[in-house]
């Protein structure tokens, strides 16, 4: 059956597959974004300022099921104070947005709706293997997905099904946290972080992209469900790998946690965090992960 899908935050990594997927199964498609520009005339785009709380309400005629990827880019700049707010708002004023819209809507017709989250869902949590059940974690990428994910549920409670997808490190060539990892390892320099034990849960672009529209498609799915390939690895596998993909070899010393407390602050939990995931819960829903192995994810990525 084919749907009309309303994307926020859809012109970033996930967004991008996820439109081609959708549009190759016959779905149409419409866009939430801060700059709308009808660049591909196969979607129709349409604006909001969460911050003023603005939303072209035409974006919802029609529409059968909302995937909420909007959010401020979590690693890119310092978390000022201002800038954690940003952090938490787009996400949350985001989905605030959208259940007020819908509830003013006479016309508005969804049927669910499927939010991105994260596994900083569970904070730091060593060799603890994380189910869907595991209580939250502390901190601040802890608090913000909580957040995100009172604000999704929320807005599900106005009749909706409702899917959380807390979602590992996404791999892509061109974009996100591997190139970040690669660039330095191709040129020698790559190191490992900490001690290199934390857990690094990890997915496939071409998986992350699947497993929404799987969320879509199964109607039995609902509440949260990791989106991580069943073979999360420490932070020195993954490097040491992305090494031999490259054929080169790791000999500097690790980065050592103090260094990275210092020059990092509060955001050394991007990259210190432990999330030992697991995600035989979406597994037995019937998703096959195309590549649950890290070699095979990066040989597909690095050819
Ligand atoms: N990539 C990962 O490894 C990963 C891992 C876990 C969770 N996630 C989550 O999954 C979602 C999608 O990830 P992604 O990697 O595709 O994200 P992305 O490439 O950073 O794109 C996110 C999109 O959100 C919108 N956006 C950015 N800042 C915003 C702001 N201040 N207010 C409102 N909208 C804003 C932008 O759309 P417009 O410019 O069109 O408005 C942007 O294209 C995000 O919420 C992310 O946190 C991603």
């Amino acid at each position: 059956m084919s749907l009309r899908v309303l994307i926020t935050g859809a012109k970033g990594l996930i967004g991008e597959p996820l439109i081609k997927l959708l549009l190759s199964q016959g779905n149409s498609i419409h866009i939430l974004s801060r700059t709308p520009a009808n660049s591909n005339p196969a979607v129709k785009e349409f604006g909001w300022d969460i911050e003023n709380g603005s939303i072209d309400e035409r974006s919802l005629e029609g529409v059968d099921a909302i995937i909420h990827l909007a959010g401020e880019n979590i690693g890119a700049k310092p978390w000022t104070t201002k800038r954690k707010h940003t952090i938490v708002s787009s996400r949350t004023k985001s989905l605030e947005l959208l259940f007020r819209a819908i509830k003013g809507h006479t016309h508005a017709k969804v049927k669910t709706l499927i939010s991105a989250s994260a596994v900083g869902y569970y904070g730091d949590r060593g060799d603890e293997i994380l189910t869907e059940t595991s209580h939250p974690g502390t901190g601040f990428l802890a608090d913000t997905c909580m957040q995100w994910e009172h604000a999704a549920d929320a807005l599900a409670a106005l009749g909706h099904r409702g899917v959380k997808r807390r979602t590992g490190v996404v791999l892509a060539r061109e974009g996100g946290a591997l190139p970040k990892i690669a660039g330095p390892v191709k040129s020698g320099f790559g190191t490992i972080l900490g001690s290199g034990k934390q857990w690094m849960p990890w997915v496939h672009l071409h998986d992350a992209a699947h497993a929404y529209v799987h969320a879509l498609n199964n109607e039995q799915m609902e509440g949260a469900y990791n989106l991580s390939s069943p073979r999360p690895v420490t932070n020195k596998v993954f490097t040491e790998t992305v090494a031999a993909i490259h054929r080169k070899k790791i000999w500097l010393p690790n980065v050592p946690d103090l260094a990275l407390r210092i020059a990092l602050g509060e955001m050394k939990a991007i990259v210190l965090s432990s999330n030992r995931t697991d995600s035989t819960k979406l597994q037995d829903t019937g998703f096959n992960f195309k590549y649950a192995f890290l070699p095979e994810a990066l040989h597909d990525l690095y050819g």
